[in-house]
């Protein structure tokens, strides 16, 4: 759940305000859930994006400063894929990082949208990028708990796992820029367009329009079809026991559209 801006303490204010400067006005992220916090944050030296979680105690770091921790290490890796980061404050029981703000838009991943080549685009490039040994996290271990055998998934190619519509921003000049790396993981590269694909459902592709549409890229041409079987069935069971235990809309809705994909794999 986000939290205010306000909620900041001062001494954690205070530790960023010497990174930044006074701060003049606060804009909220328009979207997300991770980070406790994310907000534009207008300086006199101009705009810096920050990402800020509380840990559950003093020394003990919860879930999402884990992430941001994982963001932090990853993204000063990235070069041209990923925001600068800036600073990091760990102070008053907050971890906060400071990023490049990136004057952009959402993507638009609908059907015929011109934001669909630069995604593309995008997701080439990442595809045949080396993924530094900064990145730790094994993708296939997300399905350890359904899959008896997870190794088809698994893989040396860098994978960013979370390339929807919210964390591509389109600049003015066309550029397309991927936030949100917390999550970057290695494995197969296929699974990254696997993982994309109820991104796309949800723009309102259909399971063979967005299946077509995947055709672009080798990794997923190429793929074992047995094993992009088995992603496909494992990744909507894993959504559906988390949907059974924790019935948020936004987990509803992914369970149902990594239902349909599975679904359409098995029975066309
Ligand atoms: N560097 C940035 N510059 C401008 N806006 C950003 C930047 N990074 C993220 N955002 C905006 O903030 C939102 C939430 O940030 P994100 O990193 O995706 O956090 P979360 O983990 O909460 O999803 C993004 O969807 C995007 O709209
Ligand atoms: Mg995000």
């Amino acid at each position: 759940m986000r939290s205010d801006w306000i909620d900041l303490p001062p001494e954690v204010l205070g530790t960023i305000e010497a990174h930044t400067g006074p701060i003049r006005k606060v804009e909220p992220a328009p979207a997300g859930n991770h980070a406790d916090v994310a907000a534009t944050v207008h300086t006199a030296g101009g705009r810096v994006f920050i990402k800020a979680a509380r840990k559950v105690a003093a020394d003990t770091d919860g879930p999402e400063v884990r992430s941001l921790r994982n963001e932090a290490r990853i993204v000063p890796h990235m070069n041209e894929f990923a925001p600068r980061l800036h600073w990091t404050v760990d102070a008053g029981g907050w971890l906060a990082l400071g990023f490049e703000h990136v004057d952009g838009r959402h993507a638009d991943f609908a059907p015929g949208s011109p934001d669909l080549d630069l995604l593309a685009k995008t997701v080439h490039a990442l595809q045949v990028a080396r993924c530094p040994e900064v990145v730790r996290m094994r993708v296939e271990r997300r399905w350890e708990s359904v899959a008896e055998d997870v190794s088809p998934m698994s893989g040396a190619a860098l994978l960013h796992t979370d390339v929807n519509a919210e964390n591509l921003l389109i600049t003015p000049d066309g550029r397309a820029v991927l936030v949100d790396w917390a999550f970057a993981s290695r494995g197969a590269a296929w699974v990254e367009l696997g993982l994309l694909l109820p991104w796309l459902l949800k723009a309102g592709h259909s399971p063979a329009g967005a299946a077509d549409w995947l055709a672009r890229f080798p990794s997923w041409t190429a793929a074992d079809p047995a094993d992009v079987d088995l992603f496909s069935a494992v990744f909507a069971e894993r959504w559906r026991r988390h949907a059974e235990r924790d019935p948020a809309a936004w987990v509803v809705l992914h369970a149902d559209l990594t239902r349909r994909w599975a679904k359409f794999r098995r029975e066309g």
